[in-house]
């Protein structure tokens, strides 16, 4: 596994985050296997939200994390508030941040997060009870370290106004499918195609600039859920060019599809979805892999983007 000290954040962080949005899913048992096989791939930073199985992903992950046998302090845990599916609206309010980490604590066991972040943005949040919720999450010691998920420079300038603890982490969509978190940038004016758009007020240069690390959301997924492209019928040209690189380095097509998001400058966490042991391991086999500059392109261009 390959670690990097966040700014500001937590020392020692792996690159590959399991996420446990799937985590309802398994069995006590399966869920016990599930996190000892990670944290033994070296991966020591789990993903969760209080929305992922309407909390049933961190009661799961609670059952099941003592049997692991491994320390609290040995692993880097984070969730996500702020989505109510159930009620449909999303919160940013003092009372319901303060009241998701209660629950989402009481839910995983445990006596503090070392990440909390605000899942999507409220429409009508008020940075001032964003800032009052985290002062005091943190003067109690429930949460150490703090960020935003799915949000936009605008929204993270008018949040810092108020808000005192650096906000560490952005998880934002990347993948090899979808890229418009960097199309943009190479695309830019250009009227032939929707990829010149700019969807994100440029968060990613945003992010860079202040020392926000950024954390890929579905790092294999096409489109919202619709699946795995690694070896789906509809993705020939990439699912070749994947295993051309694997057979390079001597790795599974997986782990160069993660590779690709790793090789980025802006030096992201990927945060891998899977509920398999085996698909865990052929994703982590990616710190194995170092793209060349040509090989990352060959690998963009081959998920049907095109040069200007
Ligand atoms: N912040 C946000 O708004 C947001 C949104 C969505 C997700 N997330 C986070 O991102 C995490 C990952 O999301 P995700 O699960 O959608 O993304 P993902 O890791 O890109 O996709 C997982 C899918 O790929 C399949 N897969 C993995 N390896 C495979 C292989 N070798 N062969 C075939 N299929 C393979 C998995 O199936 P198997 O389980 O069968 O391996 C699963 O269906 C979530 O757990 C969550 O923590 C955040």
């Amino acid at each position: 596994m390959k670690y990097m000290d966040i700014v500001n954040g937590p020392v020692n962080a792996s690159r590959i985050i399991l996420g446990c949005m799937r985590m309802p899913a398994l069995s006590v048992g399966d869920a016990v296997n599930m996190i000892r096989t990670a944290t033994e791939l070296g991966v020591n930073f789990f993903d969760h939200a209080t929305c992922y199985g309407n909390g049933e992903a961190e009661e799961r992950f609670g059952e099941a994390f003592p049997a692991t046998g491994i320390k609290r302090e040995e692993v880097i845990i984070q969730s996500k508030c702020g989505l109510h599916f159930d009620t449909k609206e999303f919160d940013w309010s003092r009372d319901d941040i303060l009241n998701s980490v209660d629950g989402i604590l009481t839910r995983l066991k445990m006596d503090y997060l070392d990440v909390l972040l605000l899942h999507r943005p409220d429409l009508i949040f008020d940075p001032e009870e964003v800032a009052e919720a985290f002062d005091n999450l943190y003067t109690a010691g429930k949460v150490r370290h703090f960020g935003v998920s799915n949000v936009t420079p605008g929204q993270l300038e008018l949040l810092k106004k108020y808000v005192k603890q650096p906000l560490i982490f952005n998880q934002l969509q990347f993948s090899l499918d979808q890229t418009q978190l960097i199309d943009s940038g190479l695309y830019l004016n250009n009227l032939t195609t929707d990829r010149s758009i700019n969807r994100d007020n440029g968060i990613l240069d945003y992010c860079r600039l202040h020392d926000i690390t950024i954390q890929a959301w579905s790092p294999l997924q096409i489109g919202m859920f619709k699946g795995c492209f690694v070896d789906h019928p509809d993705y020939p040209e990439l699912n070749m060019k994947l295993a051309e690189i694997g057979d390079k380095y001597g790795v599974p097509k997986t782990a160069v599809a993660i590779a690709w998001i790793l090789r980025h400058p802006a030096k992201m966490q990927t945060i891998a979805g899977t509920m398999n042991p085996e698909h865990l391991k052929d994703i982590c086999d990616a710190v194995k892999v170092d793209l060349t500059h040509r090989e990352w392109y060959e690998l963009y261009l081959a998920s049907g983007k095109f040069l200007p």
